[in-house]
C-alpha cells in the first residue's frame, strides 16, 4: 500500500499553492475563537510584522496583535525554561562528566559526551518556526488558501488538499497525535512527498521495517522525514558494526522511532554506559539494548537513579543488580517510587529475602496491588510460605505471573469466588 502511494507521487507544494502563508495561518487559528475570524492573513514578508490583511478591521487586527503577543509570550518562557535546564545540565555536568565509550568494538576516536546529549528531552524536538523569515521569492508564491475552512483548527482539514498528508494518514500516521506537538504540523506541511518522505520510508523498508510498523514510527518520529538518508545510513551501520543483526535493527527501530535520530557518538556512549556501569558483557548489553532499544534514547539520569536506588536504597549486590536488568531490563526505566514500593511489600511485609527477589526479578516488574491481594489471600488461608527450604513453598514466579484461576487453584486451593470476595474486604 505505501509503496503505491509513493508511486503516485504529485508535488504537495504546488497543490497548497502556500508554504508559510498557510502554515502560520493554521498555527494561529489555535488561539482563535472562531466565531470572530474574519480575516486571513493575505500575505506574509519578511516575517509577521508586515502582515496584510484583506480586511483591515480594527477588531481583528487587535486581535491577531494579541495572538502574535500571546505567541512571544509562550516563546519567552519556552526560552526561560531552556536555560534554566541548561544551568541544571551545567551543574550536574561537574560531577556526571563521564565518557562512557563503548568497548562492544574498539573504537578510535574516544569523544566526551556533551551535556545536550546526555540530558535532551524527546518530546523537545526541532521546532521548524512558522515565523521564520521568507525569501521575496517564496513570498510571491504565496496566496490565500481559500478552499481552506475557515475555523479549521486541526491538521485532518489540510489532508484533502496536501498530498504528503494524505499519503501519511495512509500509510497510518496519526495527525491528531502528531498536531499536539509545536510545530510539526507545519513541518509535515512543507514536505514534498517525492523528494522528502518517499525516499524516508523506502530505507525503512530496505532496512527490514515493516510496512505495519511504518505509520507508528512517523507518528513517534515526524524528524526521521527532515533527517538526512546519509545520517540515517551511518547509524544503522553503527549498530550493525557492533554486532545487532539486521532483524535486530529493524525490530528496535520499529519499536524506538527516535532510535535514528541519534548520532553515532551519543548511541556509542549510550552502549558503553550500561556495559561499563553495569559492569556486563558485550553480548549481554546488546541483549539488554536489543530488547529495550529506547535505552539508547531518553535521558541517562533517570537510569543513573534507578541503579542508585537498587543499590543504595534497596541494597542489591553488583552481582543481583546485574541479573535483575539482565532479565528485565525495564527495571532501568521503570518509575522509582512503584519499584520501591514493590520491593518494600516484597521485602519487609512478605519477609522475601534479597536473593529471593533477584531470582525472580519479573516481580519487581508486577502491579502492586496484584501481589499485595494475592499475598492477603495467601495470609488469610495460612498459606503465605515464600521460603524454598520449607514445604508448601510458593515461588515469586507464580505468584506474580499465574492468572487468577490458576493461582486460586493451584496456590491458593480456593475458589475464584473466594477470593474475589477476598478483594472486596480490603
Ligand atoms: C479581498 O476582499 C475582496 C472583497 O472584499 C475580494 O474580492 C478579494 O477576492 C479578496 N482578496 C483575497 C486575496 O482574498
Ligand atoms: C531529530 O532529528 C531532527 C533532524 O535532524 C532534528 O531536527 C531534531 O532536533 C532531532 N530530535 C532530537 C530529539 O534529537
Ligand atoms: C566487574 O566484574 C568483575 C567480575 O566479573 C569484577 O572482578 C570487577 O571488580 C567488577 N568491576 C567493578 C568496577 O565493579
Amino acid at each position: 500500500m505505501a509503496l503505491a502511494c509513493m508511486q503516485l507521487c504529485l508535488r504537495c507544494r504546488s497543490l497548497l499553492c502556500t508554504k508559510t502563508g498557510l502554515v502560520t495561518w493554521h498555527h494561529y487559528t489555535q488561539f482563535w475563537d472562531s466565531t470572530t475570524v474574519i480575516g486571513v492573513p493575505t500575505r506574509i514578508v519578511n516575517g509577521p510584522l508586515s502582515i496584510r490583511w484583506n480586511r483591515t478591521e480594527t477588531q481583528t487586527r487587535h486581535r491577531w496583535k494579541h495572538q502574535m503577543l500571546f505567541h512571544s509570550a509562550l516563546t519567552a518562557k519556552h526560552l526561560s525554561t531552556e536555560a534554566t535546564e541548561e544551568k541544571y545540565t551545567e551543574e550536574l555536568s561537574k560531577t556526571s562528566v563521564v565518557t562512557y565509550s563503548s568497548p562492544l568494538v574498539p573504537i578510535t576516536n574516544n569523544v566526551p559526551v556533551t551535556q545536550s546529549q546526555m540530558t535532551i528531552d524527546l518530546d523537545d524536538a526541532a521546532e521548524l518556526s512558522a515565523l521564520e523569515k521568507i525569501s521575496d521569492e517564496e513570498a510571491a508564491n504565496i496566496c490565500v488558501p481559500a478552499a481552506i475552512p475557515p475555523a479549521s483548527t486541526s491538521l485532518r482539514d489540510y489532508v484533502d488538499k496536501s498530498e504528503t498528508l494524505s499519503k501519511l494518514v495512509q500509510l497510518g500516521v496519526s495527525l491528531w497525535k502528531l498536531e499536539q506537538r509545536p510545530n510539526v504540523g507545519s513541518m509535515l506541511l512543507r514536505l514534498d512527498f517525492d523528494t522528502d518522505v518517499a525516499p524516508k520510508l523506502l530505507f525503512l523498508k530496505e532496512i527490514g521495517v515493516e510496512d505495519s510498523r511504518l505509520g507508528y514510527i512517523i507518528t513517534h518520529n515526524p524528524f526521521i522525514l527532515t533527517e538526512s538518508l546519509e545520517n540515517l545510513q551511518t547509524r544503522v551501520n553503527y549498530l550493525k558494526s557492533k554486532k545487532f543483526s539486521y532483524e535486530t535493527v529493524a525490530s528496535m527501530v520499529s519499536r524506538a522511532p527516535y532510535l535514528l535520530n541519534f548520532s553515532v557518538k551519543r548511541l556509542d556512549n549510550r552502549l558503553g554506559f550500561y556495559q561499563q556501569q553495569l559492569n556486563i558483557s558485550a553480548s549481554n548489553t546488546r541483549n539488554i539494548v536489543a530488547r529495550l532499544p529506547r535505552l539508547l534514547c531518553g535521558s541517562l539520569e533517570p537510569v543513573k537513579e534507578n541503579l542508585k536506588v537498587c543499590e543504595i536504597e534497596l541494597g542489591f549486590k553488583e552481582n543481583e543488580i546485574q541479573h535483575i536488568v539482565i532479565a528485565v531490563p525495564k527495571v532501568l526505566t521503570t518509575n522509582k517510587r512503584k519499584l520501591t514500593q514493590i520491593f518494600d511489600f516484597l521485602h519487609n511485609t512478605m519477609k522475601v529475602p534479597h536473593h529471593l527477589i533477584a531470582k525472580f526479578p519479573q516481580v519487581l516488574n508486577t502491579k502492586y496491588l496484584r501481589i499485595r491481594e494475592r499475598h492477603l489471600f495467601l495470609k488469610y488461608l495460612g498459606k503465605a510460605q515464600y521460603d524454598p527450604t520449607l514445604p508448601n513453598y510458593i515461588s515469586l514466579d507464580s505468584l506474580a505471573s499465574l492468572p487468577d484461576d490458576a493461582f486460586c487453584t493451584n496456590l491458593a486451593s480456593a475458589t475464584l469466588e473466594d477470593f474475589y470476595l477476598f478483594q472486596k474486604t480490603l
